[in-house]
């Protein structure tokens, strides 16, 4: 594949809302994050409402994420500088009337927050309007399901954590000593079927029994969702769902965001949040461990020599895939750069 676009892809997708940090990370201090190769700043304003920019003093390039929050605006650490969320200077502190005051000189991101994450918005050109942001019934539905949020840094390109999910087989081996993908064959023939938005990899044979199947789907963001059968000894509810979302920090570090669901109300709902808390997500947090303990070493550029199996089918999708959106991404920001 054309190196440029493996690079760019490297880097992470553009067009798409990414969840950057989870709700609770940002409080009104300040937090300087790098998400897709750039350098953002995050904090809560005087409303509780999440702002997000470039974070790059327009003055002398002070990270402002070293700032203060002053409520409506931060202020730079360097000299004082004042920005708003919208990244319009509102005061120069240090000089009377400064032409910089009442302009628009720092790049912001549409933010939204929902079900515990804070989502940026990441345009493939500056001026393009965010698309809507259309979750899994798992974490819409909220009478139905009850969810937690589990997020954690993994020093491996986003790629790799994506493929990951995208590969049930991995489960019987990977995790067979865990507490919900010990059962079943360690054999599959795995097929393949499209959805409106993506597609779902199976087991031809075997559901309900171990990590049987994952789907794919793009809704203004990139989101998988399997489900894992649970004992019975882990309480009611069925079998645990996992909506599973990747952003890139840089070419080798990214942060991965899971959802931890079940499908309880009433007293059956609190039994599994107090299971989980008191047993279960360690468990989780252990199965979560293998994955990145192998992630984080594979081959230097293991993805450049493969030999891919039947099993990889669902990957080698999500490959031509993002490579097809990649290409198409780079080709319409060299027209926007022409047209200027
Ligand atoms: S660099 Fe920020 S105020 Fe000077
Ligand atoms: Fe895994």
């Amino acid at each position: 594949m054309d190196s440029a676009v493996q690079k760019y892809l490297d880097r992470g997708l553009q067009g798409l809302w990414y969840p950057v940090l989870a709700s609770w990370e940002v409080q009104s201090t300040p937090v300087g994050i790098t998400r897709l190769g750039e350098q953002i700043v995050v904090w809560r304003d005087s409303n509780g409402q999440v702002q997000a920019l470039e974070d790059r003093c327009p003055h002398r390039g002070a990270r402002l994420s070293l700032g203060w929050n002053l409520g409506d605006r931060i202020a730079c650490w360097y000299h004082g500088v004042e920005v708003a969320g919208d990244g319009v200077v509102k005061d120069v502190p240090a000089v009377e009337r400064c032409p910089l005051i009442g302009q628009r000189m720092v790049l912001s991101y549409p933010v939204k927050e929902a079900y515990g994450a804070i989502f940026l918005w990441f345009g493939i050109t500056a001026n393009q309007e965010p698309e809507a942001l259309v979750f899994p019934e798992e974490l819409t539905d909220s009478e139905t399901y009850s969810h937690f949020l589990c997020t954690a840094a993994w020093r491996c390109n986003y790629q790799y954590a994506l493929e990951n999910v995208m590969d049930p087989m991995h489960g019987t081996y990977l995790h067979s000593t865990s507490h919900s993908m010990a059962q079943g064959e360690r054999k599959a023939e795995m097929v393949l079927d499209p959805t409106s938005s993506g597609f779902i990899f199976r087991k031809e044979n075997q559901r309900g029994v171990n990590f049987d199947w994952v789907e794919l789907g793009v809704s203004g963001v990139y989101w998988m969702r399997l489900s894992i059968p649970y004992q019975k000894r882990f309480g009611p509810g069925g079998p645990f769902w996992i909506v599973s979302m990747v952003v890139p920090e840089d070419n080798d570090n990214c942060r991965v965001f899971f959802w931890r669901i079940r499908r309880v109300t009433g007293w059956q709902r609190d039994l599994w949040r107090f299971m989980y808390r008191n047993r279960l997500e360690k468990l989780h947090w252990a199965v979560l461990e293998q994955d990145r303990l192998l992630l984080e070493n594979l081959a230097p550029d293991a993805r450049t020599y493969e030999y891919l199996y039947q099993h990889d089918v669902g990957l080698s999708r999500l490959r031509r895939m993002m490579q097809k959106t990649a290409q198409t991404q780079l080709a319409e920001r060299e027209t926007q750069h022409a047209l200027r």
